[in-house]
């Protein structure tokens, strides 16, 4: 079984998504990691994102993922794909479409032969358009932008509230405007606002829209 979670950036998706899919014991898989990862690797050999050819030859890279952590040949990186550098490039670097077949290739498969909970952008839409079960979260601006500041203060990384309101607005934009595989909410998704709830409270919604969905595969 595949369970998609989509939507724009603070809206709470890896941290819900790590405790339904703990919940249910689904494989968690964190695609935004993944172009995080490619971001970072591309920042490192200083090539910018129109410099990135067709076939991607640049990336010599083997990516790995292993739960919540990820791997560039062999390094953990997972720490410095959060950095507010790789906050301001990735949707560029995202935006190309040879960077997204690459990625949406091992993202697919991942899907072989176990249950897995994805979040992302393009999941419900591009990447799993059958998975059984679709949710897209969001919230407003404001609240998104207040997770990411409180994230960023707990590791004391200086960055204002201003900068962060922005950062999110321009990925929103970018993301949701780029030709391949936008952010959309999928027709067949449900949406979530989360900007009134509590973490508890989004995740046992999840928890019974999917068994919702597995007693209507057995009346089947
Ligand atoms: O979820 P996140 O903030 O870690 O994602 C970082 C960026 O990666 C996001 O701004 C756009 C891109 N992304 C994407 O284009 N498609 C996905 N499925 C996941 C992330």
């Amino acid at each position: 079984m595949i369970i998609a979670i989509d939507g724009p950036a603070g809206a709470g998706k890896s941290t819900i998504s790590k405790l339904v899919a703990s919940k249910l014991n689904f494989q968690y898989i964190d695609t935004g990691a993944m172009y995080r990862g490619v971001t970072l690797k591309f920042l490192r050999l200083n090539i910018q994102p129109d410099r990135v050819s067709e076939k991607i030859t640049e990336l010599q890279t083997e990516i790995q993922m292993d739960g919540e952590r990820i791997f560039l040949d062999g390094e953990d990186v997972s720490q410095e794909i959060r950095s507010i550098e790789i906050n301001q490039a990735v949707s560029a670097y995202s935006a190309i479409p040879a960077v997204r077949l690459f990625l949406v290739e091992l993202q697919r498969a991942m899907a072989v032969d176990q249950n897995i909970l994805v979040d992302g952008r393009d999941i419900g839409t591009y990447v799993f358009p059958k998975a059984e079960l679709k949710i897209f979260l969001t919230a407003n601006v404001e609240v998104r932008a207040k997770r990411r500041f409180l994230e960023m203060q707990e590791k004391g990384e200086s960055v204002s509230f201003e900068e962060i309101v922005s950062n999110i607005e321009s990925r929103d934009r970018i993301d949701s405007q780029r030709e391949m595989a936008p952010l959309k909410k999928a027709d067949d998704a449900i949406e979530i606002d989360t900007s009134a709830m509590n973490i508890a409270e989004v995740v046992n919604r999840i928890l019974s829209l999917y068994e919702m969905k597995q007693r209507e595969g057995l009346n089947r």
